[in-house]
């Protein structure tokens, strides 16, 4: 296993963390996950886009967007994963200082790199459908910066977990926001909804290929508004999206049935649509 570290890349057992860097004691950073299909990343530019804008939120500078696209690409053709499904997690963290809840100025960030297979979800998931639980959103109110803060997120996978159920989506003040590590999406009357990208949603990459990509070339339009939480109740159809998750359907929330229990048409088409993308 070869890992990016800081513009090198190392053994897996060369790459230490060490034990005043801020990401490791304040969670003080942030990161991205992309999927490569047979070796070909999927949105890049995006992801990479979206890290510069995430660090630059958090006073952390970083290096230009198209270095990091170089140095991803170059990285993933050094490990076993060029020419196959893949994950490329990046994170950056502000850096190494002695411990102190502010910052210093002028701190070198600390840029990881680490491949690994892609793991896809099962297939019956996504011809099935799956299940979700619901739970209240308990975090901060920057959820659009992807900081690898992630306290409330694993709380709430780990309570889907323990109920058989996908994922968790959350909800703040009566509206839903997004899953632990996904964006939500119903189908109301043949219009598609989703939740605006506010500061309390992080703007899923693969939410905007849905947005921007999927559905109009499907001759639909998405509107993004506030979903009240009994909204998202009797919805016909739900159906989630991220870099892990794709497009995967959605058939039980809690202990209730959406819609007839199966995947609807809207749903499946655009999953359809972005395996063609992907494929
Ligand atoms: N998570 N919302 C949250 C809170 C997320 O963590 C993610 C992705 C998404 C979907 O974003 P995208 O479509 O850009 O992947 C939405 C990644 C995959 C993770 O934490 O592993």
């Amino acid at each position: 296993d070869k890992i990016y570290y800081n513009g090198n890349i190392i053994k897996r057992e060369d790459a230490k963390v060490d034990i005043e860097d801020r990401g490791y004691q304040f969670a003080d950073g942030v990161y991205e996950v992309v999927a490569f299909y047979q070796g070909e990343p999927f949105t890049l530019e995006e992801h990479m886009e979206r890290l510069v804008f995430s660090a630059g939120e958090i006073d952390i500078e970083t290096p230009s967007a198209e270095t990091l696209i170089k140095e991803a690409k170059n990285y993933m053709q050094e490990t076993g994963y060029a020419d196959r499904n893949a994950k490329l997690y990046v994170q950056v963290s502000r850096g190494v200082a002695s411990r102190s809840h502010a910052y210093p100025d002028g701190l070198e960030p600390v840029i990881i790199m680490k491949a690994g297979p892609l793991n896809p979800n099962p297939e019956e998931y996504f011809q099935e459908g799956v299940k979700i639980i619901t739970l209240p959103d308990e975090r901060w109110s920057r959820c659009y910066i992807k900081s690898i803060a992630l306290l409330p997120n694993i709380l709430a996978k780990k309570k889907a977990k323990q109920a058989d159920a996908y994922e968790a989506v959350m909800s703040r003040d009566g509206f839903i926001t997004e899953g632990s590590s996904s964006n939500i999406f119903i189908v109301e009357d043949d219009t598609i909804i989703t939740p605006p990208a506010t500061n309390y949603i992080l703007n899923g990459i693969t939410r905007q290929t849905v947005i921007d990509r999927l559905a109009p070339e499907l001759g639909y339009e998405v509107i993004e508004e506030s979903i009240p939480y009994y909204t998202l109740l009797k919805a016909e159809q739900v159906f989630l999206t991220g870099t892990t998750t794709e497009i995967m359907p959605v058939v039980q929330i809690n202990d209730k049935v959406v819609g007839d229990g199966k995947v609807g048409a809207e749903t499946k088409e655009i999953f359809k649509a972005f395996r063609e993308l992907t494929g």
